[in-house]
């Protein structure tokens, strides 16, 4: 396991990885806080702190909110036309993935300290800002979970059904599922996932 401050940060961002397998080892409470301190060093718009988190920890409520998910997504599978065989692979592979990680940490916006806005455009732009700021907010959770040796993966179900994810967390209303980060000892050690030259995604002017 890597040491908490042997890393640079630089090496730190290029050495973490998304990790989708697991060890059955328990993730510490504090690494779990440790993780929640990363994320709510990151910026965020006017300092407003959007970001909400809910720790899941207990094997019957990962299960209950893993089943309700794949519920909610095989329905839209079958609206999509896919084959009942693909439905049953994916499905069984998104049950696994949130019941065996041994922490899962949904990450949630909450616009309460946001400005607000008459016009379309910039409730919008306001909204945009507060995703963003959340996002930041995971990056750092991963970063965090990357030094403690770690493994985490960030998870986007929630977004396709959010209030699924609402009714079984029992969560308040405000609070916009933005992501499920699963968590744990890493179980394999995946490969380096390619990156476009930096040619092909920057202007220089
Ligand atoms: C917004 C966002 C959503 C993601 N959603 C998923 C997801 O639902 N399932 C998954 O396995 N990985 C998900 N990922 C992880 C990406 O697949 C991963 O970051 C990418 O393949 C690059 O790999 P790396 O993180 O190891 O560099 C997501 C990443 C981001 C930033």
């Amino acid at each position: 396991m890597m040491g908490e401050c042997s890393a640079t940060l630089l090496d730190l961002l290029s050495r973490r990885r998304t990790v989708r397998l697991y060890t059955s080892d328990p993730v510490p409470e504090g690494h779990v806080r440790r993780l929640l301190e990363a994320a709510v060093l990151a910026p965020s718009a006017h300092n407003a702190q959007p970001w909400r988190f809910v720790v899941i920890e207990t094997p019957e409520v990962k299960r209950r909110l893993a089943e309700a998910m794949a519920k909610r997504w095989e329905r839209d599978l079958r609206r999509d036309g896919v084959d009942e065989r693909t439905i049953a692979v994916e499905l069984r592979f998104s049950l696994r993935r949130f019941t065996e990680a041994p922490i899962l940490l949904l990450a949630c916006l909450d616009m309460r300290d946001m400005d607000v806005y008459p016009d379309r455009a910039r409730r919008k732009a306001e909204w945009i800002m507060g995703v963003q700021s959340v996002a930041a907010a995971i990056q750092n959770s991963l970063l965090a979970a990357a030094a403690l040796g770690l493994g985490a993966c960030w998870c986007c179900a929630p977004l396709f059904c959010p209030g699924t994810v609402r009714r079984v967390l029992k969560i308040p209303r405000r609070w916009e599922p933005q992501a499920l980060i699963t968590v744990g000892y890493p179980a394999h050690q995946p490969p380096v996932p390619p990156r476009y030259p930096l040619e092909e995604v920057v202007i220089w002017r």
